[in-house]
């Protein structure tokens, strides 16, 4: 697994002035969110200019938005997401599936492009479905703020934007939960017929995106990590539910309910020290689970809707946690203190404490640079390139030793 450069952790220290609004969200297993149909798009054709979001050169200071565009052009593999689906992997995929063309069904334009009918088009937009996962798709049908948000703060408030259709990306739950609507669920059938596995992990993921914005706000990455953990849980265990319902063979069942766990793993360390009775009820709920698996189907599902409703509601609570260097450490100590856990679900469960361990060791570097932070980072590196892409590739003694390795030092 390709770790994230740690380098690339610089940018990422945060600003959000968490303008609370309410959208709709996602439906589980609708995977993308639902396109508006109160506005318009205009495509990314109209966030491109120079003097706009498309400046030539990269911008003087990280953050700066004059070079988005720029960024995502060149280094954000959404740029490239509708192109995925023109390569032999998807045109067997589509075979399978008895579909005639992956770039025209909305199977798989719905998470790989910005897929709209022209009415859902503002009349002079740019838009073309090539661009992909564009600007559009992640920020909203820009019809009525495209003029006038770049006026600055005082004039025109971001909350402005977001009440004319912009989504709020600022805010750290509704930006899990648009990535999330893509990244996480996807119908059975499509696995079986050859789509990767999704794996997410929102701080981990925001940094290879790579971001092309600067969050200010302290303590923003582990937010994000454990925002993004709880959000994922009930997504996973949303999956796992609707899989075990609808008598998906076993082997999609049996991958649901490991990466439903590699989510609670991780996230248990957090809890435990955030909101222990939920942590309680988390584990309650995931033995539940356990219990049914492999005997009783509609048990399984009734106990992971349960858990899915549970982790919904902490991803609430987790977004307004206020971090603290105490926090973060002691999180990362019990996330490297426990092999025996971090292995309990295979790989699923192991690159998800990785990523935490990644993650929250990022945050805390960043502001304490511990004397050992070097040996601790050349450890995390050996800990990712060892782990392999495949589950059954997965060996639980030498994640342990590596594992033990980053603990040496995390004191
Ligand atoms: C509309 C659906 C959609 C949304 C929303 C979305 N993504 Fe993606 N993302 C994709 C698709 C599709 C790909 C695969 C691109 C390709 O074809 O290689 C992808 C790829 C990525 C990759 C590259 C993964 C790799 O294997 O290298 C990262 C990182 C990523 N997304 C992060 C994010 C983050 C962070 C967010 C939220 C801020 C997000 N994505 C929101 C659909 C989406
Ligand atoms: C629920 C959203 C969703 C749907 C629906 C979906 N994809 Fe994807 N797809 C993704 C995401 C997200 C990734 C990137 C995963 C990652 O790298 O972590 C991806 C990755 C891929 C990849 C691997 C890309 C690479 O760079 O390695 C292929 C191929 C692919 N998708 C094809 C398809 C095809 C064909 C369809 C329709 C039959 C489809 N996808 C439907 C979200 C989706
Ligand atoms: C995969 C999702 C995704 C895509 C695609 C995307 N963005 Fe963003 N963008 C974000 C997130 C997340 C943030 C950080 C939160 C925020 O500032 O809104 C952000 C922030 C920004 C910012 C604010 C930067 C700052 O530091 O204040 C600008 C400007 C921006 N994006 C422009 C664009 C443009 C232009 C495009 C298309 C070329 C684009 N974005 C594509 C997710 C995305």
């Amino acid at each position: 697994m390709t770790r994230i450069s740690p380098v690339a952790t610089a940018l990422s220290l945060l600003v959000a002035a968490a303008v609370v609004l309410v959208a709709a969200l996602p439906q589980p297993l609708e995977a993308q969110l639902p396109i508006s149909k109160e506005h318009k798009y205009t495509g990314t054709g109209s966030c491109a200019a120079s003097n706009c979001h498309g400046a030539k050169k990269p911008a003087a200071k990280p953050g700066d938005p004059d070079d988005t565009y720029t960024i995502w052009a060149s280094k954000d593999k959404h740029n490239k997401a509708y192109n995925t689906l023109t390569k032999k992997e998807s045109v067997a995929m589509a075979q399978k599936m008895k579909i005639a063309k992956a770039t025209e069904s909305d199977k798989c334009l719905g998470c790989h492009a910005l897929y709209l009918s022209k009415e859902q088009m503002a009349p002079r937009a740019k838009y073309d479905v090539a661009d992909g996962v564009s600007c559009d798709s992640c920020h909203g049908p820009a019809e009525k703020w495209l003029e006038g948000h770049d006026k600055g703060e005082k004039e025109w408030p971001h909350a402005k934007s977001v009440s004319l259709g912009m989504y709020d990306t600022k805010d750290v739950l509704k930006r899990a939960e648009q990535c999330v609507s893509c990244h996480l669920s996807i119908d059975a059938e499509m696995v079986a017929a050859g789509h990767p596995t999704m794996i997410f992990e929102l701080d981990s993921f925001s940094q290879s995106q790579p971001p092309h914005w600067k969050d200010q706000k302290e303590w923003f990455g582990p937010l994000a990590w454990g925002t993004g953990q709880a959000v994922a849980l009930r997504e996973s265990a949303d999956q796992l539910a609707t899989r075990a319902k609808r008598n998906a063979p076993d082997k999609l069942v049996q991958e649901s309910w490991d990466q439903t766990r590699g989510h609670a793993i991780a996230l248990r360390a957090l809890l435990a020290q955030v909101a222990a009775e939920a942590g309680k009820a988390v584990e309650s709920q995931v033995a539940a689970i356990a219990e049914a698996m492999g005997k009783d189907k509609a048990k399984a599902a009734s106990s992971a809707s349960a858990l899915a409703k549970t982790a919904g509601d902490l991803s609430k609570r987790l977004a307004q946690t206020k971090f603290t260097k105490d926090i973060v450490w002691t999180v990362l100590k019990a996330q490297v203190g426990d092999p025996e856990r971090a292995t309990s679900a295979g790989l699923r469960s192991a690159e998800q404490v990785a990523m935490a361990v990644d993650s929250l060791f990022r945050a805390v570097n960043a502001v304490a640079k511990p004397p050992e932070g070097k040996a601790i980072d050349a450890a995390i590196g050996k800990m990712f390139d060892e782990l392999p892409t495949k589950p059954a590739d997965f060996d639980a003694k030498k994640f342990t030793a590596n594992l033990q390795n980053v603990a040496k030092n995390i004191k």
